[in-house]
């Protein structure tokens, strides 16, 4: 038991230093004591960084839904296990118990089964954070299925793309969706999506929004009278420890998606050990993260981590400005929620409006703040840590990737002394370093460099669906034997890490990470586009924006240009979603080239900063007179 929560600092180096020495016989006395197996590993870790190879628990049998609800029933059984808490208020919230989770999800097990899903099958997940979305994940995981979660905000190209790569044969929708004082047509979305999808028979709909929607005879169907009719239990499949529990799409930085594949043990492991410690849980709190469950956040740290510990999570379907911008303060007060995880671009929309509603709520349940999915500037971190945690409440800057799994470098609250804009120490079992362009690892502190990890933890992603070379060049070929993470990292003089962004090009804006080449894709397919290149630049909220060269095509005829860029936001907004829409676009006669033919991203990046003072050495330029137009014209 001694090591699974940590409450002291000097415990916290001694368990470190053991999980990095012994790491091994960490994880397996961690595994051992704090989870049920149907039968125990016959190896705890196989791994070659080279092919990549990861394996934990191999040999294992276990169902992460029997983790994760069924062996609290007895313990835990009447307490909440999820607390709904909708869009309008007025609807008001449900709670769910751990009783009544496991009777929706071995009802939900059973519908599945009957519409023909067996283990190994995907299951694509397209819903808005009402209970249906957790139950289904959860049933998914119950019968040993695939699920696939698209965030609901994706459009549907973007859908289509998701649903034929993991060649999904069931997707599960609402009728609509409620997103602060609009709705949304979801299965519209979803019906559009699978004119392009051959691989779909069966689509089951959630009604949430009441409103009459077209359903394809033979193809959907209504889900409430399906559960009504169906039976109460189910037992859970029972899975090796290496099944895939699911695959969560990531933008990369050229092409399409990539489906990350995570397993079951390891997955159930590391998200359960880290939610502990991180948010220093224990029994009475009430837990919540304001991510969507379509994002890796969401699942391992509103459903996975969370219920595995028993926890009492708040699954909130709305948005932070509807009714108006106390809503996040007035579900803490309401919930008496001590642990609060969200995003810093909510933060900076919500320190924005000022104080006066902060002040409105007794805030005083909160004990740790977190944040995650993008670097914290100090100002935001300050604006949470005095109005939000009253400086009583430590703040956990959490770095990770859906590719992680769960939370690798972060503070341990009342343990780890905080620093602003410090995600400060790795977590149990984390073996981070900082590489050089040469491939040559920087040792000592006071320095910067490219982020790595030498050693396999249990979540790490096994693969990317369909494409393990992908998987290899993108994470394992450009640092020998090392997982590279795409982020930019500095470690202070006393070995505390601050992430500096992304190396590479993905743009995070608002939190959603968003690659430069299919945005680019979307913007050359206007009849009217040559050429384009999309570059990131600082926002107040969002982080960063979007900004977008483009070259028009020379048809000698005069064009609206004001017409062209709605018309290209407004493709953006089909092929991707409204998320990846420009800011700015400026067009231009040509983009600053290499003699290869690459576009030069660090001038066009320079010039969207507005710091042309020093743009270095422009001379290796095919085009460098390009250069000063684009300088002139610049928006
Ligand atoms: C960024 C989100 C700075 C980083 C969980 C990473 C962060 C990418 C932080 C992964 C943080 C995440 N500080 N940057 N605390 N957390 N990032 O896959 O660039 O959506 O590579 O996973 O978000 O984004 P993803």
């Amino acid at each position: 038991m001694s090591n699974y929560h940590i409450k002291h600092l000097e415990e916290y180096y001694q368990v470190y230093r053991k999980s990095v020495n012994h790491p091994e016989a960490f994880w397996e006395e961690i595994a051992e004591e704090h989870f049920l197996w149907r039968k125990k590993w016959d190896k705890v870790l196989t791994w070659d960084f080279s092919k990549p190879e990861v394996q934990w628990f191999e040999g294992a049998k276990l169902n992460i839904t029997e983790n994760c609800i069924d062996r609290h029933l007895l313990t835990r059984g009447d307490k909440t296990a999820l607390i709904f808490e909708p869009n309008n208020p007025s609807e008001g919230s449900q709670h769910i118990t751990y009783k009544s989770l496991h009777e929706r999800v071995c009802r939900f097990a059973n519908v599945l089964k009957e519409k023909g899903i067996n283990k190994g099958d995907r299951v694509c997940i397209y819903l808005p954070m009402i209970p249906e979305l957790a139950v289904s994940v959860l049933a998914c995981a119950r019968i040993g299925a695939i699920h696939s979660v698209v965030f609901a905000g994706f459009s549907a190209t973007a859908l289509a793309t998701r649903i034929n790569d993991a060649d999904c044969k069931m997707v599960i929708t609402s009728d609509g969706s409620y997103r602060g004082a609009k709705t949304i047509d979801l299965k519209g979305i979803v019906d559009e999506a699978l004119e392009n999808c051959d691989c779909v028979t069966t689509v089951l709909v959630a009604k949430r929004i009441h409103t009459d929607i077209n359903m394809k005879g033979g193809r959907d169907h209504w889900l409430q009278p399906l559960l009504d009719d169906a039976y109460h239990d189910f037992p859970p499949e029972i899975m090796d420890a290496e099944d895939p529990l699911f695959i969560l799409y990531t933008s990369g930085s050229t092409g399409k998606p990539k489906g990350m594949v995570h397993t079951t043990a390891g997955y159930m492991v590391y998200t359960a050990y880290t939610f502990k410690n991180v948010f220093q849980y224990t029994e009475k709190d009430v837990f919540w993260c304001s991510a969507d469950v379509g994002w890796i956040t969401g699942h391992s740290y509103i459903l996975y981590g969370p219920l595995a510990n028993g926890a009492t999570s708040v699954l909130f379907e709305g948005v932070p400005n509807y009714p108006d911008f106390s809503r996040f303060w007035e579900i803490v007060e309401k919930h008496k929620v001590s642990q609060f995880y969200t995003a810093p671009t909510a933060i900076r929309a919500l320190a924005k409006e000022g104080v006066a509603y902060t002040q409105k709520h007794d805030l005083s349940s909160l004990k740790v703040l977190g944040t995650v999915g993008e670097p914290i500037n100090e100002e935001a971190w300050h604006w949470y840590d005095d109005n939000i945690g009253k400086n009583q409440a430590p703040i956990v800057d959490t770095w990770f990737q859906t590719e992680n799994g769960g939370i690798m470098i972060t503070p341990i609250p009342y343990v780890t002394p905080t620093k602003p804009t410090y995600a400060t120490l790795p977590f149990i079992g984390i073996q981070p370093c900082l590489m050089d362009e040469e491939g040559k690892e920087i040792v000592g502190n006071q320095v910067s460099g490219r982020l790595c990890v030498k050693f396999p933890w249990p979540s790490i992603a096994r693969t990317i669906w369909g494409d393990h070379k992908r998987y290899k060049e993108t994470y394992f070929t450009a640092f020998e034997n090392k997982y590279f993470t795409g982020d930019g990292a500095l470690r202070d003089e006393v070995g505390y890490y601050r992430i500096t962004g992304r190396v590479d090009d993905v743009i995070i804006v608002s939190g959603h990470n968003l690659g430069t080449a299919p945005i680019e894709d979307a913007i050359n397919e206007h009849p009217a586009v040559a050429e384009s290149a999309v570059v990131g630049f600082p926002h107040d909220i969002k982080g960063n924006a979007l900004y977008g060269y483009v070259i028009l095509k020379d048809t000698g005829e005069s064009r609206d240009q004001e017409n062209v860029r709605k018309e290209i936001n407004q493709i953006i907004t089909e092929q991707i979603g409204p998320i990846a829409k420009l800011d700015k676009i400026q067009f231009t006669n040509g983009l600053p080239k290499t003699r290869s033919g690459k576009i030069m991203r660090r001038i066009l990046r320079k010039i969207a900063h507005k710091d042309t003072n020093n743009l270095g050495d422009i001379s290796t330029l095919l085009n460098p007179e390009v250069v000063q137009s684009i300088i002139k014209n610049a928006l």
